[in-house]
């Protein structure tokens, strides 16, 4: 895949990534690339991330989620907003072997050259943040739309108990195109 984006400082947060190019709509701009871990090892090294507020972490499949601060690419500085210019796909491959499937990040509409690639991180916490955590995961996109926070969340069911909380990233599937 040509590189059609480079990383630079963002006025979101910290580093972030910027087109090189204009991009079209559906156009495919990067895999989002890191070591495959298992959910057990996720939750195990990264469960502090929901108070720090700061993830590189992505759910790939039931088996595997995608921890970009090893063997990372660029795809782990993309930004988070309320008004994404992209969109994050899990392709599934063809097989029974599930380390093959991969995110894609592609545009969700035109994008013009030096614009910042944005995607929603699809964060869905089980049951309503705390203040704290709030606070951490407070949304900066500067959008007018800004709903404020990068968190969503399920509201509370009356009688079941609502399942472990994850911070991980999460994408729509998507089928491979042959
Ligand atoms: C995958 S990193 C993105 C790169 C990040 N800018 C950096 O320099 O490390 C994800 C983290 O960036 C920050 N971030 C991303 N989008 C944000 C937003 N809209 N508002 C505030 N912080 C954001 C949050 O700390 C989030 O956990
Ligand atoms: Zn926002």
């Amino acid at each position: 895949m040509k590189n059609k984006v480079v990383m630079r400082r963002s006025k979101i947060h910290g580093n972030g990534v910027f087109a090189l190019e204009d991009i079209k709509k559906g156009e495919d701009i990067m895999e989002y690339k890191g070591k495959l871990i298992t959910h057990a090892e996720a939750d195990e090294r990264y469960s502090s991330d929901i108070e720090s507020g700061h993830t590189f972490i992505f759910i790939l499949n039931k088996q595997w989620v995608i921890d970009a601060n090893r063997d990372g690419n660029d795809a782990r500085w993309i930004n988070t907003g309320c008004e994404p210019n992209g969109v994050a796909f899990v392709h599934t491959a063809k097989g029974k072997d599930r380390t093959k499937d991969k995110v894609i990040i592609e545009a969700k509409r035109n994008i013009k050259t030096g614009e910042e690639i944005i995607y929603d991180y699809g964060i869905v916490l089980s049951e309503p943040p705390t203040a704290a955590e709030l606070k951490a995961w407070e949304c900066k996109c500067g959008s007018p739309k800004c709903k404020g926070t990068m968190l969503t969340w399920k509201k509370p069911k009356p009688v079941k108990k609502a399942a472990a909380r994850s911070t991980s990233k999460a994408a729509p599937k998507k089928r491979t195109k042959a």
